[in-house]
């Protein structure tokens, strides 16, 4: 499928959705900026230079155009922006030590500066920081919300690193990538939600909706690993296989590929490297199973079942704005 073609379909522009969001973000960089602010120094030192590699706020982002669709703006959108923004900062932080990631947002990963041990620590405050603020919500469902989260994402990271080296299966990789990357974006929506007094058929909704988002975002983002240059992406490449990960289009190949072809993907993942089998060697064996493109086609059904979620919700530009976003996630190249 052609996916300019597919953007030119698109019902809002990157540069629309963001003017419409402009106000916002910037309050929730001047929240993050406040709340990067610790008493010892090595903490603020990480936490500001995590803050300045920017990003995508692609999660504070649906959690304003959630809370937004609903008719929701106020200072609690701010704050539960910066919180979630927040949370996901400090699992990279963890991820890029858990992977031995030496680059994240185009600049030496925070490991690399100031390693590993003060990286534990400066993700485990940002965390808290996270909740901190949070709690000035004064919400019991949001903080429900966010622990609930925050077990799921861990959990979700344990799990991969059970299961690595092993050709696991579609469910596994679908549950795994819920729980390390769909949460985050379904709890970021559902929070935007509560902040609106949404109902609950509302709330279900935009929580399936963010779901939905979630698993294209982290397809995609597998794909990105074995498809990207390092230069455009901003992170190692190549790196999920050579750490002992399957991600969707590796075990499309290991499902329909021949017994060679799931040999030397097993090999790739025994020996952590590709030494012995060349990245090019797994390209081709991708290429000629369509197993790139199997994986862009099922993140391109949960685009579409994204949207479908948003059909009962009043029509407005924060609507539009949100029936973009699934197709940035799949045409976007970082
Ligand atoms: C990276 O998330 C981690 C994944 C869930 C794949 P993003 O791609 O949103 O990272 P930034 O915040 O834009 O750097
Ligand atoms: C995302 O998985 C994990 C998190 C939720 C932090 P990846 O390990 O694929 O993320 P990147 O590719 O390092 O950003
Ligand atoms: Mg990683
Ligand atoms: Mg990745």
């Amino acid at each position: 499928m052609d996916r300019r073609a597919l953007s030119t379909l698109a019902i809002a522009t990157a540069k629309e959705v963001f003017e419409l969001l402009r106000d916002d973000l910037v309050a929730i960089e001047q929240e993050l900026g406040r709340d990067a602010a610790s008493g010892v120094s090595t903490i603020t030192e990480i936490a500001e230079y995590l803050r300045g590699g920017g990003g995508k706020r692609i999660r504070p982002s649906l959690l304003l155009l959630s809370a937004h669709t609903l008719g929701y703006s106020g200072q609690s959108a701010i704050r539960l922006g910066a919180v979630v923004e927040m949370v996901h900062t400090a699992t990279l932080v963890h991820d890029d030590i858990i992977d031995g990631a030496d680059t994240r947002r185009g600049r030496p990963s925070a490991n690399t500066t100031w390693g590993n041990e003060k990286c534990v620590l400066a993700g485990d405050w940002l965390y808290m920081q996270a909740f901190k603020v949070a709690l000035e919500e004064k919400s019991l469902r949001v903080l429900d919300l966010l622990i609930g989260l925050t077990q799921q994402m861990v959990e979700g990271e344990l799990l991969q690193i059970q299961k690595l080296g092993r050709a696991v299966s579609e469910a596994e990789y679908y549950d795994l990538i819920y729980r390390k990357t769909a949460c985050l974006f379904s709890v970021s929506m559902r929070l935007g939600a509560v902040l609106a007094d949404a109902s609950e058929a509302q709330e279900t909704s935009l929580a399936a909706y963010g779901r939905a988002v979630g698993l294209a975002f982290q397809i995609v983002d597998d794909v990105l690993d074995l498809t990207a240059t390092e230069e455009v992406l901003g992170k190692p490449v190549a790196s999920d296989l050579r750490e002992g990960k399957a991600t969707l289009s590796v075990i499309h190949s290991i499902d329909h590929g021949t017994a060679a072809d799931r040999r030397t993907i097993q090999r790739v993942m025994n020996d952590r490297s590709f030494e012995n089998v060349s990245r090019e060697k797994i390209q081709a064996i991708l290429a000629r199973n369509g197993s790139v493109e199997y994986a862009m086609n099922v993140a391109d059904r949960y685009a579409e079942q994204s949207r479908q979620a948003l059909a009962s919700l009043p029509d407005s530009e924060y609507k539009h704005a949100l029936l973009w976003v699934p197709d940035f996630v799949v045409a976007r190249e970082k």
